[in-house]
């Protein structure tokens, strides 16, 4: 029997795949041309389905705002450069949804009726489906490096405050070198990285700076406007 070359799938930590597509937007060669930025590459199942109609038009109603934490967002399906035209022409002149309408997609949809890109990443999952790409979301870093990667399945509609916040918190883990608990948002106190000493320990417990529940588990402060400042370009 004919054996199927299993594509890896790429990891955090990794390169970006390189590739060259033709988008909505013109043609592209990825992540080159975004050398310097943050990307979020996320992968939707089909055009002209209602799922990823209700995601493209809250991704593009937020376009600015990734814009502003120096973010680009592309997106990919398996479909044809024509059907993605006729769907976005679609939903800027007819739909209306949560209060959205007239809204054009101006960030580049990427066409793949090959699969090559999505093969290359892990965005085709058989056991999901074979003819259309699950909702995979790359958050890429302005080196080229995966920094994380969710994904959802056909029925499930992405959360894009979520990917947003996520975004915010990876940019203010590197600019202030610390780590960000659960439910993190702006303004919420931070986390350092636990003491690697005995010594390291004792100091952590003694800084008055520092509020620490145990010798491992410290937070310190770190204003809203601190993190804004840094981040976002207005
Ligand atoms: C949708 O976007 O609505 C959708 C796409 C594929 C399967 C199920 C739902």
């Amino acid at each position: 029997m004919e054996q199927k070359e299993i594509t890896p799938m790429p990891r955090i930590g990794e390169k970006a795949p390189s590739f060259k597509a033709v988008t909505t937007q013109g043609d592209i060669n990825f992540p080159k041309d975004y050398e310097g930025k943050w990307v979020i590459l996320f992968s939707h199942p089909a055009d002209f389905t209602p799922v990823c109609t209700s995601e493209f038009m809250t991704f593009a109603k937020m376009e600015k705002q990734f814009e502003e934490a120096n973010c680009k967002l592309v997106g990919l399906s398996v479909d044809g450069l024509y059907s993605h035209i006729a769907w976005l022409r679609t939903i800027k002149e007819k739909i209306e949804y949560k209060g959205m309408k007239n809204i054009e997609v101006k960030f580049p949809l990427i066409e793949d009726i090959t699969m090559d890109v999505a093969t290359k990443y892990g965005m085709m999952m058989p056991g999901e489906s074979n003819t259309k790409a699950v909702r995979a979301v790359f958050f890429i870093d302005p080196k080229g490096i995966i920094r994380a990667i969710i994904y959802y399945p056909l029925s499930l509609g992405r959360n894009f405050d979520e990917l947003y916040r996520a975004l915010i918190a990876m940019q203010t883990a590197d600019e202030f070198g610390i780590a960000t608990p659960a439910d993190w948002t702006p303004g919420d106190d931070v986390i350092i990285s636990p003491a690697g000493t005995c010594g390291g320990a004792k100091e952590r417990m003694e800084d008055s700076e520092l509020d620490c529940k145990d010798w491992f588990f410290c937070t310190k402060k770190l204003d809203k406007d601190t993190v804004l400042k840094k981040i976002l370009k207005k």
